[in-house]
């Protein structure tokens, strides 16, 4: 049995399921998933907690069946959190430098972070993530670590990602009823980037989206740092509406026959109408049923898409995504997507699956486990470089908050790894 130390829990409280991972960092410091727990979720709706008695006992459920089958007790995980309340700043911090020489100093650079990090939020919020995009010396840009240069100014870019303080409040408090303490709050679309996406990508530049059951969480990365978030309080929920009240049958059935049948390529379409054509053999119902399904559930899909891609543009990205789109989440698992995707975004689509974790096939193997998996990656990077967010006060004032944090920026200022 490894030790403590080396475990590592994380739980996904998603709309339609929670799922927990139980893990273990192997030597290699490869991150090996010992045991799973997933159940549906209830009490959950768009990512947000409805009813914490509901969640809390599906909290509870899914911790139990994963501990039941590693024989390892937590105590303690890391969380998710998502939802329409996200939001980020991103904004530039500059000092003067006036040590002999113009060299930069360490003490510097920790004084320019202490400043950049004092942003002016209402107390409705909370600050997330604050991460580091690049430094900047006079008019010189993407400089990774500006200790030793020499400058009149020293600035920084940061990314600073916050959050309503009441429904993190209440995903907090569904999790500590159920007797876990929280070790930290990870924003689920930088989980699910830190699942399915590869280091070249994040560097030329990438949209990666999680297709839920209740969101659609986006990260748009660009030499090598998210530049940008946004949840889409949409998700594979709607989609199954749409075939509920389109082919009046109860949810359950359009959630079956949506996994099973729906398809949203259109080579699937034009096929589907040539052989109701020309092949009378064909049972007419059913194609026709399999066309009405393709235009529910494609407008539904090219509605969110769309809506996507207008958000992204909105910011000025788009032209500059040369590895394009990623998509995962459950909904990622919907037959057609990717093409779907390719056509409306007009780029390189691909599925997303959990990479560099090892654990049983049908997580890995599945894109509906990306968040959860990417907890417990992005978990392991917190444990071993310190905290760096400050969502719980009373947790970062015992650890001393600004010394870590200032640790954790001089780390990943060091290690290149950490992206
Ligand atoms: N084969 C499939 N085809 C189409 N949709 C699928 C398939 N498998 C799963 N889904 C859909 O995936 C969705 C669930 O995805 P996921 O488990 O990622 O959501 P979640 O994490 O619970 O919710 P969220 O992240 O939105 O809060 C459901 O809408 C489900 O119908
Ligand atoms: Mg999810």
């Amino acid at each position: 049995m490894p030790s403590r130390d080396e475990m590592i829990a994380a739980i996904d409280i998603g709309t339609t399921k929670v799922t927990t991972l139980i893990g273990n960092i192997k030597k290699n410091n490869q991150i090996e998933i010992k045991s799973f727990g997933t159940v549906e979720c209830k009490g959950m709706k768009k990512g947000l907690v409805v009813d914490i008695n509901e969640s809390t006992k599906s909290i509870l459920n899914s911790i139990g069946i994963a501990e039941k089958s590693s024989n390892f007790f937590i105590d303690g995980a890391f969380i998710g959190v998502t939802g329409k309340h996200i939001s980020f700043i991103n904004n530039w911090t500059e000092i003067n430098i006036a040590s002999p020489g113009k060299i930069v100093r360490k003490s510097d650079v920790e004084k320019l972070l202490s400043i950049a990090n004092r942003i002016n939020l209402s107390s409705e919020h909370y600050v997330i993530h604050t991460l580091i995009k690049q430094f900047a010396i006079d008019d010189e840009k993407d400089i990774v670590d500006p200790v030793g240069l020499s400058t009149d100014k020293l600035a920084v870019e940061i990314l600073t990602i916050y959050g309503s303080v009441i429904p993190i409040k209440n995903v907090i408090n569904s999790v500590k009823a159920a007797n876990i303490e929280i070790e930290d709050i990870i924003l689920e679309a930088l989980a699910s980037s830190e699942a399915v996406l590869t280091p070249e990508e994040k560097e030329s530049g990438v949209i990666m989206l999680d297709i839920g059951g209740g969101t659609t969480d986006v990260a748009v990365y660009k030499n090598k740092k998210m530049v940008f978030t946004y949840c889409l309080p949409v998700g594979g929920d709607l989609i199954s509406n749409d075939i509920s009240i389109g082919l009046n049958i109860p949810f359950i059935k359009a959630e079956e026959i949506k996994k099973k049948f729906a398809n949203v390529d259109h080579n699937f379409y034009e096929t589907l109408n040539k052989v109701n054509i020309q092949d009378l053999k064909l049972d007419r119902n059913k194609t026709a049923l399999n066309i009405r399904l393709y235009s529910i559930v494609n407008d539904r899909v090219k509605e969110l898409l769309t809506l996507v891609k207008e958000k992204v543009e909105a910011y000025g990205f788009i032209h500059s995504i040369p590895c394009g789109v990623v998509i995962t989440g459950g909904t990622a698992n919907l037959k057609g997507i990717n093409a779907l995707a390719t056509e409306i975004f007009d780029m390189p689509a691909r599925i997303g699956y959990p990479l560099d974790i090892e654990g049983p096939a049908e997580i890995v193997n599945n894109p509906m486990y990306s968040t959860a998996c990417g907890l417990l990656k992005y978990a392991y990077q917190i444990r071993h470089f310190a905290d760096y967010n400050r969502i719980d006060e009373k947790k970062a004032k015992n650890k001393g908050f600004i010394a870590k944090f200032k640790d954790f920026i001089f780390k990943i200022l060091k290690n290149e790894n950490f992206e």
